[in-house]
């Protein structure tokens, strides 16, 4: 028998892509609006929408405006929001009591939130860089930032949050051993409901820049956070790190950055099949909006591109500045 020698190609990929219908009917992934959790910047004071400059379209948000804008993202279907605490200066100490304080900040947001909108889903960070003198994740001796001196401090700090009704603890330090303790203790304390995601691959990047402004520990870092987040060069690692956070007791997983890290949440759900999310960090909503508002791409295209990107990678959500917005839109 010969070969058919075609004259024209036999398998043509392009006829699935004719019309509008048939590129719907052969869509492999999709983006809803459940997908989305809603990072948000919160701040003392009332009545206050505080812009965020390294941020354009993200505010600090007093707590009266943060459950304004709650309200818009239930609205929305925007199923959770996350909370990241500008504290006080003055509030910032080496000891970093305020973390663990129940009338702190991001506590007294978690309740005023839970009583206005049961259903919305809050989640919290749990790390001390938002109370420490010297901006770390962790208490600091001699420049060495300190592993299991930290950790009664993280596990004081996820039980507050708990007694405040949030939903999922989110433990982005990087410590060893900081998901089976705070497992522990939220067990014993009778919270044994509470979700913990973990930042689980968290690589030292230069993307968070922005969020360092937006919670004022910019001008605080001292050093750098190489000792305890990972190497962006490594990969391996990262399961390693994923699979340590799930045998300790997390329900969820976290890579992020996002977008430069995509290789990593394909890794993660093939190898674990477990609820894995994506956060699209400050820096990088901060280089596709400075474009967009350059007029050198398309905001709304390149927004949703991006977010459709983490779903094709195996996320099953996104933690993104971009919520609210990629709400309206997949609303329309
Ligand atoms: C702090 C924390 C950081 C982010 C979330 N939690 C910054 C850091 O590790 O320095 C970054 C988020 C973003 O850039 O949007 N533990």
């Amino acid at each position: 028998m010969q070969p058919i020698q075609a004259a024209f190609p036999a398998t043509r990929l392009r006829r699935n892509r004719r019309t509008a219908a048939l590129r719907a009917l052969t869509q492999e992934n999709s983006l809803s609006v459940s997908d989305l959790i809603w990072p948000v910047f919160i701040r003392e004071g009332e009545g206050i929408e505080e812009p965020v400059a390294s941020l354009p379209g993200v505010n600090r948000l007093s707590l009266d405006r943060l459950l304004v804008r709650a309200g818009e993202a239930v609205a929305l279907g925007i199923p959770a929001i996350c909370l990241f605490p500008y504290t006080d200066q003055s509030l910032r100490t080496e000891d970093c009591a305020e973390a663990w304080n129940p009338e702190n900040l991001t506590n007294r947001a978690i309740r005023a939130l839970k009583a206005a909108f049961p259903e919305l889903a809050v989640m919290t960070d749990i790390a001390l860089d938002p109370y420490n003198a010297n901006g770390h994740d962790g208490f600091v001796e001699n420049g060495v930032i300190l592993n299991d001196a930290t950790i009664p401090a993280l596990v004081k700090m996820a039980l507050a949050q708990a007694e405040a009704g949030a939903d999922i603890l989110g433990p982005s330090d990087m410590m060893d051993g900081r998901i089976g303790a705070i497992r522990s203790a939220l067990e014993a304390a009778g919270y044994g409901d509470v979700t913990i995601m973990s930042y689980a691959a968290k690589y030292a990047s230069a993307f968070y820049g922005p969020f360092r402004d937006a919670v004022g520990a910019s001008g605080r870092l001292v050093g750098d956070k190489k000792t305890y987040q990972m190497n962006p060069a490594n990969s391996d690692e990262a399961l390693r790190l994923v699979a340590r956070d799930l045998s300790e007791g997390a329900d969820m997983v976290m890579v992020k950055p996002g977008m430069p890290y995509l290789d990593i949440c394909r890794r993660v759900k093939d190898e674990f099949g477990v609820p894995t999310f994506a956060y699209q960090v400050s820096g990088e909503y901060a280089m596709l909006r400075a474009a967009a508002l350059n007029g050198w791409l398309d905001a709304e295209k390149s927004m949703m591109e991006s977010l459709m990107a983490f779903k094709r990678a195996g996320c099953d959500g996104i933690l993104t500045y971009f919520a609210p917005e990629a709400a309206k839109l997949l609303q329309r």
